[in-house]
Order: C-alpha cells, then structure tokens, then sequence
C-alpha cells in the first residue's frame, strides 16, 4: 500500500492507495463517534457494501443509504434521500458519512456532510478511475441543476480517502476509459514526462494491467494534493484541474446528465482547449496530435457532439464558475505539462474551435 498526504495544515488527510487494502485497521481510527452512515447507490452496493462493513468496528451503529445509480440523480431532490436516512436513524453531529461509490456517490456525500448538522465526519471509498484520481481528493462537494453542472456545493474536505484498485475488476470498459480522461489531464497541465509515461502505458491502462493502473492512480493523486495543498479554494493554479471542463461542462448539460460521461465529454472538452491553444500559437500541430493519439487509444471522444452549436456552447458555458467580470475565463496550454487560465485568447479563434 502507498499512502500520500493532502496537507491543509489541522485538516490534512491521508490517501491511501493499494490492492485489497479495505480493513478495519484502515478505516477505524478515522471513525470519531458511535454512528456511520454509508451512503452508496443501487449498482456497488451488491458489489462492495459487505466487505465494507465487514471492516467497520464492531461497536457502530451503521445504517446505509442506497441512492439511485447515475448522473441524472446527483440533484438536490436525491440528495434529500441522504439527509431523510440520518434524520430517520436519528445520526447526531458525530456521525460519520462514508461514500461508497464513485464520483456521483462521493459528490452528493460530500455535500451532505458538510451541510449535515453544519458539517460531519466524511470518509471518501471511491470505486472508480475517475473518483480515485479526482472526485475523492481535494474536497469539491455539490449537485448538478439543470442550468448548470455542479453548481451547487461545497468545499468540504474529507478526513480519509482509500483508494483500493481492486474495485477496478467489476467497472466497465467505459467507465475505465472515462477515468483515464482525468489522468491524461494531469499530464497535460502538469507534468509532461507523466505524460510521455501515459503514451507509453496507454495499453497496459486500458489492458488493466494492476502496475500500470496503481502507478496512474498514484501519480494523479499526487499531483492533485499537491496542487489543492498549494490553492484549496481555487484562487489561481487549482483551476488548472479544470482543463476542458468548461466546454465539457456544456456538452453534459447539453446532451442531458448522464448521456455523456463527464471523462467523455473532458476529453472532447480538452481536445477543444487544445485546438484553441493551438490557434493561439503556443502548442504545436503535434502536440495536439499527440494528446488527440492518447485520447483515441483510451477509447475516448475527440470530437463535441454532433449537435451541439457555437449558440450552444456559449449559452452555457457563461455560466461557468470561471466567469469573472463577465468574462469567460479558460483553462489553456501554453506547452504539454504547463496550464494557464486566461481570458487573454481570441474570442474569433474561440468562435472557430466551437464551430469546427
Ligand atoms: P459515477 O459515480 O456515475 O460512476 C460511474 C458508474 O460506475 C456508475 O454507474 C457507478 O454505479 C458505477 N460503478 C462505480 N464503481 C464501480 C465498480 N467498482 N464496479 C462497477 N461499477 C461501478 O461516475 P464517476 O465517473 O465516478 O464520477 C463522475 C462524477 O464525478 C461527475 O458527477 C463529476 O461531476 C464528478 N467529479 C467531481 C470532481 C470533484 O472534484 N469533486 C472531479 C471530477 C468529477
Ligand atoms: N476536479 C477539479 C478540482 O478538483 O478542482
């Protein structure tokens, strides 16, 4: 087992990272109170709730809350099924919430226990790709609305993050590839020879080769505590983790919650960022092949959807979180492994990379 620290100085937390790594050892000393709520949804918790409890101490109460599976659901009316279940088994101020699942489970968790009781004891069990090298870490709670992807949450840390890989054997192929998005971006904004490393693993990830994939997990998450550690609440450098996002942000919405994965519509996102740094001359022609070659051997999509206009995209992205002033802000590349967020690009060229 690996274990990587996000340090936020009194709320610093452990990730740790393995195979078949879920104990009572593990978890226990991170449980503050009598009380837990599990809070997972309808397809993992056949697959994965047993063996957690299995590992939970023996003296808790533990009560479950089974959401339904899907995007569709990450919503305020959903969420109220949580805060239902800890009102009902009466859970007090020092219960702690545990999220079995993947980023839906674990963004809906989250939020709720930071608003439960004005906030409780929150442990992140991710059991994707995607949540266990993003989602889980960092603190990013919320609900989608349907003007707007995450647009309502919270920061909230988590006091512990378990990252077990062998959960990877039951995920589709296309929830592995949709994880593999976020890792890509992580060798794109901020570490180019993490990148080289991925062009060079691309078959190992997607053959789900255990070394390959530990490895993948464990140098995203590194990269994302470092960059939280550094910009918790998102006032400079953390945006960076939203290369493609806000054109992928728009595309989910768009196509209805769900329809596109959030990985899938990242990366047709960051193909459309990279295009645009590309117009703006400060990334080559062959690094957005490249990005594009890495992108096709996840199994992912280069391309927006078909229906989608420029009116589209730039309805919705004005509701982006990075509007400032009125202005849309945008996560870019200035070279393979070095972001920028600008609002210095031409609108023009921007125009021509929505429409193309
Ligand atoms: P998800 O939570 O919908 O999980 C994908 C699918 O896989 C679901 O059907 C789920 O039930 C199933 N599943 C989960 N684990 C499984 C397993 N081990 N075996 C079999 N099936 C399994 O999607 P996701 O990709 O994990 O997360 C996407 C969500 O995360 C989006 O809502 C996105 O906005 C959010 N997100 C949040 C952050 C953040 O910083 N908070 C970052 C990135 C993405
Ligand atoms: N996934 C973007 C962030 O955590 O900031």
């Amino acid at each position: 087992m690996q274990t990587l620290t996000v340090n936020l100085g009194d709320r610093s937390y452990p990730i740790f990272i393995g195979q078949d790594i879920l104990s009572e050892a593990l978890i226990a000393p991170f449980i503050k109170g009598t009380q837990v709520m599990v809070v997972t949804n309808d397809t993992v918790s056949p697959l994965y709730l047993d063996t957690l409890l299995g590992c939970l101490p023996t003296g808790n109460a533990v009560d479950v809350t089974v959401l339904p599976d899907g995007e569709s659901f990450k919503d305020l009316t959903h969420l109220n099924l949580i805060f239902d279940r800890l009102l009902e088994c009466r859970h007090n101020r020092t219960t702690t919430l545990i999220a079995l699942g993947g980023g839906v489970v674990g963004d809906m968790t989250g939020f709720a226990a930071a608003s439960y009781q004005r906030g409780v004891n929150f442990i992140q069990i991710p059991t994707t790709v995607l949540s266990q090298v993003d989602s889980s870490v960092g603190g990013k709670t919320g609900v989608n609305h349907s003007m707007g992807k995450n647009m309502i949450g919270a920061f909230y840390q988590p006091q512990l993050v378990v990252a077990d890989i062998s959960v990877f054997s039951t995920l589709p192929d296309r929830e592995l590839s949709a994880g593999l998005a976020e890792v890509i971006k992580y060798g794109l904004i901020y570490d180019y020879s993490f990148f080289c490393w991925l062009e060079d693993n691309i078959e190992r990830l997607i053959a789900r080769d255990a070394d390959a994939l530990a490895y993948a997990i464990f140098r995203s998450c590194e990269i994302k505590a470092e960059v939280v550690a550094q910009d918790e609440k998102e006032s400079g450098i953390r945006a960076w983790l939203n290369l493609g996002h806000t054109f992928g942000h728009a595309i989910e919405t768009h196509q209805g919650y769900g329809n596109w994965l959030h990985g899938e519509a990242v990366s047709a996102g960051t193909m459309m960022a990279l295009l645009l740094s590309c117009e703006m001359k400060w990334i080559s022609d062959e690094d957005v092949s490249r990005a594009r070659m890495l992108f096709e051997k996840a199994n992912l999509p280069i391309l927006p959807p078909e229906n989608m206009s420029e009116k589209d995209f730039i309805e919705l992205m004005s509701v982006d979180k990075k509007v400032l002033n009125g202005e849309l802000r945008l996560v870019l590349l200035k070279s393979l492994g070095k972001a920028v967020v600008t609002a210095d690009y031409s609108k023009e060229k921007l125009m021509s990379v929505l429409g193309a």
